[in-house]
């Protein structure tokens, strides 16, 4: 019997145009170029001038539709990663329903951080495998510079703003598409990484404002450590469950949070780093949006190939992780 795998069949994204560089940074907080990268690999990251996520996410979408050449409202389904929505609702995956005028798409969006993107991908896979749609649309994007203490070094250094998409169809190939996702969560990690103002658990008042609880906080070396590990692991166990090898994998595209984590992640799989999209140096931590928006670079700059063997691999606040295996379909 044959099954239906989806494809990802187009690429889209986009960040603003604003520029925050490390020595930008060093204006606001005690720290230096030379620690950030060095500790990070991250030299600079984009920052919005206004407008919410969904703002960032349309650009990426129109340029993934110009790509396939269709129009919105061919699009059935649109699922939305982000832990930066416009607003806690209507989901950010109708305010872009509305602006990009998908007008027979139903969405829903995701709050699974850094791996939002994994999550998303993974259940879009899933509507598409069933049959009952031909057309869903993933998108990833954040605009962490609304979360962040521009005055904590500890965070301020990390993120920054920008969003990527895909679109999934049937593919015409059962061995090409979507073929494994392997996802985990841990809530037990949520001490380590949260933001804990403005949900219902602490509404907005002038003390959880003037307490910072609107912001992002992070203990780094504690998320580290289980992140080193968390990426590493669940990418060796994405090539085993598909009896790869490292010399299998054509891509590997990782979250990108620190490339200390990536090369930890690319060494245990037994990858060259020539086999890694990495782009945190110009970007930082965009969140959910990380892996899409390097898929998307590397595509347009015709580096992925038909038949290519591609790794998606992220983790992030939850903790949530997991990984993704794709065969290019186009
Ligand atoms: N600039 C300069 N110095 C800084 C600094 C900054 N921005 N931030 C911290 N430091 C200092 C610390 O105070 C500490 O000084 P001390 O040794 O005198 O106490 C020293 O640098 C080392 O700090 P530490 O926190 O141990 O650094 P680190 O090597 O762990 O790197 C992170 C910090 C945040 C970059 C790192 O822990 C990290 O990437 N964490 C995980 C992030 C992540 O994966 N998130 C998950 C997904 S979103």
């Amino acid at each position: 019997m044959s099954k239906i795998k989806a494809a990802i069949t187009s690429v889209g994204h986009f960040v603003p145009p604003k520029v925050l560089t490390n020595f930008d940074l060093e204006k606001l907080v005690d720290t230096n170029d030379e620690w950030i990268r060095t500790r990070t690999g991250i030299s600079e990251r984009r920052v919005a001038e206004g407008g919410g996520t969904s703002d960032l996410a349309v650009p990426a979408v129109q340029m993934l539709l110009k790509n396939r050449g269709i129009g919105a409202e061919e699009i059935d389904v649109i699922i939305f990663a982000t832990v930066t929505p416009d607003m806690f609702f209507p989901a950010t995956a109708c305010v872009l329903q509305e602006k990009i005028g998908a007008k027979k798409a139903w969405g829903f969006d995701i709050s699974a951080a850094c791996s939002g993107f994994v999550y998303a991908i993974s259940l879009g896979a899933q509507l598409i495998e069933t049959g009952a749609y031909k057309k869903v649309l993933v998108v990833g994007a954040d605009k962490m510079s609304s979360i962040m203490d521009y005055t904590d070094r500890n965070t301020a250094i990390l993120f920054g703003d920008g969003a990527g998409a895909v679109l999934l169809e049937p593919s015409s190939d059962e061995k090409l598409g979507v073929l494994d996702h392997k996802l985990y969560s841990d809530g037990s990690g949520g001490q380590y990484l949260y933001m804990s103002g403005g949900g219902s658990l602490n509404p907005p008042t002038h003390e959880t404002i003037d307490k910072k609880m609107h912001y992002l906080v992070q203990d780094g070396k504690a998320v580290f450590k289980v992140a080193v590990k968390g990426m590493a692991d669940v990418s060796e166990e994405i090539l085993q469950r598909n009896n790869l090898t490292g010399a299998d994998v054509d891509w590997l595209i990782p979250h990108q949070a620190n490339l200390r984590i990536i090369d930890a992640t690319a060494d245990r799989m037994g990858l060259d780093k020539s086999k890694v999209m990495i782009n945190i140096g110009r970007y930082g931590n965009t969140t959910a949006a990380t892996i899409p928006l390097a898929l998307s670079e590397w595509w347009h700059e015709g580096k992925v190939k038909k038949g290519q063997n591609l790794v998606l691999a992220s983790f992030g606040a939850g903790y949530t992780w997991g990984a993704v295996y794709v065969k290019w379909a186009y």
